[in-house]
């Protein structure tokens, strides 16, 4: 692996170790009402964040814990490589084999800022933050943001598995108790209809794209095309080819032990749509559909979510 990458994987690693001789009870911490995995989020880290100087040409990814970050990452950072090589005849300073920073924006050290405000664009950030909890700049700048959304009963099955999985994240003896933590505002990052409904404010700005992890699993091809239009980054029908068969789940699983480290294996699990109903009872279902319905059925990004089509079926 190379060092960089070498530096995500140790992150990760570091973090479980910790994670496996604290409480349970200490795993997480909560900071301005939202509960965050301590071994990888502090509030030092949080404090330090605004001084982070975002740029009108950032590229910002958003989106709720098991959304599909990793896989909109992979897609994002591949379009600026291919872009930055063909226009700038530069290798880019984000792929596979260089990473100066950990991805996510808010897992690091206080000092990440500093580095991050030196790198060279364009930079690839990603983040779980709700948007008042994103240092101030990124608004101020206009950084275009990519609003990754998953239907809830996807995002609850994967985010289980996850979680127990994950030392740095509470377990769970049985997935019912699993679900009744996820239904009341229990999870790391916080709650997943309050993500989606503080962020549907933003949905209709300029700055702002939409894509849901279904339509980019249906329309691969049409979905990174939409992405790499809304960055403004033009490619050959062949280059945009090329980033969806690197970022195809298998393509991604079985290149994660470089990418991802022992990581990789937790994280890339089904990379499938529907697998909720392996573990949802009817009781579960209909509590998150009445939910949903409550919540963002109304909702812009809630429409977006095609329930019916994803989660009902
Ligand atoms: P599952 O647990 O349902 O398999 P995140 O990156 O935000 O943590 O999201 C993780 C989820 O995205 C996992 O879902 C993972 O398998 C899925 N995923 C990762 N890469 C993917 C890809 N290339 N295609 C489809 N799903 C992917």
């Amino acid at each position: 692996m190379e060092k960089s990458r070498k530096k995500f994987a140790d992150i990760i690693d570091q973090a479980m170790v910790a994670a496996n001789t604290m409480d349970r009870d200490k795993l997480l911490f909560s900071y301005k009402g939202i509960l965050y995995p301590a071994t990888f989020c502090s509030p030092e880290v949080f404090r330090a964040m605004e001084s982070l100087e975002a740029r009108s040409d950032d590229i910002i990814l958003a989106g709720y814990p098991k959304s599909g970050t990793n896989w909109v990452g992979q897609i994002l950072n591949d379009l600026v490589a291919i872009f930055e090589k063909k226009t700038q005849n530069k290798e880019s300073s984000m792929n596979d084999e260089e990473l100066e920073e950990f991805p996510y924006l808010e897992i690091g050290d206080t000092g990440k800022f500093e580095r991050m405000n030196k790198l060279p664009s364009r930079r690839v950030i990603f983040t779980h933050l709700l948007p008042e909890n994103l240092p101030r700049s990124i608004f101020k700048s206009k950084a275009k943001i990519l609003l990754l959304i998953r239907n809830p009963k996807d995002v609850a099955t994967s985010f289980y598995h996850f979680s127990n999985a994950m030392s740095p994240l509470p377990s769970y003896d049985t997935w019912d108790d699993f679900f009744v933590a996820f239904m009341t505002k229990k999870m790391p990052w916080g709650c997943y209809f309050e993500y989606i409904s503080k962020w549907n404010k933003y949905a209709d700005d300029e700055n702002v794209m939409t894509i849901t992890y279904e339509e980019l699993k249906e329309h691969p091809v049409l979905s990174v095309k939409n992405i790499a239009a809304f960055f403004g980054f033009s490619l050959t029908e062949k280059e945009l080819q090329t980033v969806v068969e690197r970022s195809s789940f298998q393509s991604m699983k079985k290149n994660s032990q470089k990418t991802h480290g022992a990581f990789g294996n937790l994280l890339f699990r089904k990379g499938a749509v529907s697998d909720w109903k392996n573990l949802f009872s009817e009781d579960q279902n209909e509590k998150m559909d009445k939910a949903f319905e409550e919540h963002i059925g109304r909702t812009k990004l809630g429409r977006k979510l095609k329930y019916e089509v994803y989660c009902k079926a």
